[in-house]
């Protein structure tokens, strides 16, 4: 593995195996209170310059539990906030702690911060990128379906971090993606190229359409993400006129096979790219798919931040 979680193709196909079965494990020796506090002694820096409910509480919480400590770092108080470099503050915090989690707007930020560490970086979300986020879905999708290989996930609504993780994520792993996008909100260029690379490799289907009815039709899990993402508020009138037709509600759920999933990472808009009553229905995945989060990160602290775990 990668010294660095810094997109979720840093990870191979069996990194990515090797993680969810970590977790699994994890998971079990939680709910059996195993003690499993494999980082004693070790510390977890984590920067947030963006607003975070599961992110921050669920890798406070998992370096608890893993016998290590959590420090929350708001870039308004660290001294990046008043303009010293990342490069320095890289080399300084690798004196202090054992692994850094970061979440803020810019992936160059991240890369930099990685480049001038000696300690793993994570990245807890950018606007390129949230790989951790993936993770935890591709933990769920397998709790429920107990294979991944071969299912179709169809993500509709912006081609945003969560769709590029997605598209990586899934097709590294074998399994079938369809994206649904408006015009003008389509996944970066650079996914789209590394996903129909990806898709040949494994030999599985990868779909980019401006049709949410074309992508979901026989989906075995259908995911979505907000319109607006943290950063762009300013955007959010104008993107719910352009993203109108783009919602998980249940005639759009009609095409997907009848046992499918619905994800959603959180925080949701009800009403907007997906109906109440489709959460309701739905909230026993939706939710383990949050609580997953603790469990797919601690097995990411593990491998980054123990030799040889
Ligand atoms: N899904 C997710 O990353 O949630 P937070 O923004 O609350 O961390
Ligand atoms: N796309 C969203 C995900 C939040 C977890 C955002 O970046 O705000």
């Amino acid at each position: 593995m990668k010294k660095d979680l810094l997109k979720i193709d840093d990870l191979s196909k069996d990194d990515i195996l090797d993680i969810l079965n970590t977790a699994d494990q994890l998971k079990y020796e939680h709910k059996h209170n195993i003690p499993h506090e494999h980082l004693k002694g070790k510390s977890l820096g984590m920067i947030f310059e963006k607003s975070s409910t599961r992110t921050r509480v669920s890798f406070e919480v998992g370096m608890y539990q893993l016998g290590g400590n959590a420090l929350f770092l708001s870039s308004r108080d660290l001294q990046i906030g008043r303009g010293e470099p990342i490069e320095d503050t890289a080399r300084v915090l690798s004196r202090f702690i054992q692994g850094i989690m970061i979440r803020t707007y810019s992936q160059e930020e991240v890369e930099t911060l990685a480049k001038y560490s000696s300690i793993p970086i994570i990245n807890g979300l950018t606007d390129l990128e949230h790989p951790c986020q993936v993770l935890a879905d591709l933990m769920t999708i397998r709790e429920y379906k107990n294979i991944l290989e071969g299912l179709k996930v169809a993500y509709i609504g912006d081609g945003n971090n969560i769709a590029h993780s997605l598209i990586i994520g899934t097709l590294k792993i074998g399994m079938n993606i369809s994206i649904a996008c408006p015009k003008g909100y389509m996944p970066k260029e650079e996914y789209i190229a590394r996903g129909k690379e990806l898709s040949e490799l494994e030999g599985t289907k990868f779909i980019i359409t401006t049709s949410p009815e074309e992508a979901v039709i026989d989906a075995d899990v259908v995911i979505t993400d907000v319109w607006a993402s943290m950063g762009q508020e300013d955007e959010a009138k104008i993107r719910k006129e352009a993203f109108v037709g783009f919602q998980i509600n249940k005639k759009l759920m009609e095409l997907a096979k009848s046992n499918a999933l619905v994800l959603h990472c959180l925080p949701a808009h009800r009403g907007e790219e997906i109906t109440g009553d489709i959460i309701d229905e739905h909230s026993n995945e939706i939710f383990d798919e949050s609580e997953n989060r603790l469990h797919a990160q601690k097995a990411v602290l593990l491998k980054l931040m123990k030799n040889n775990y």
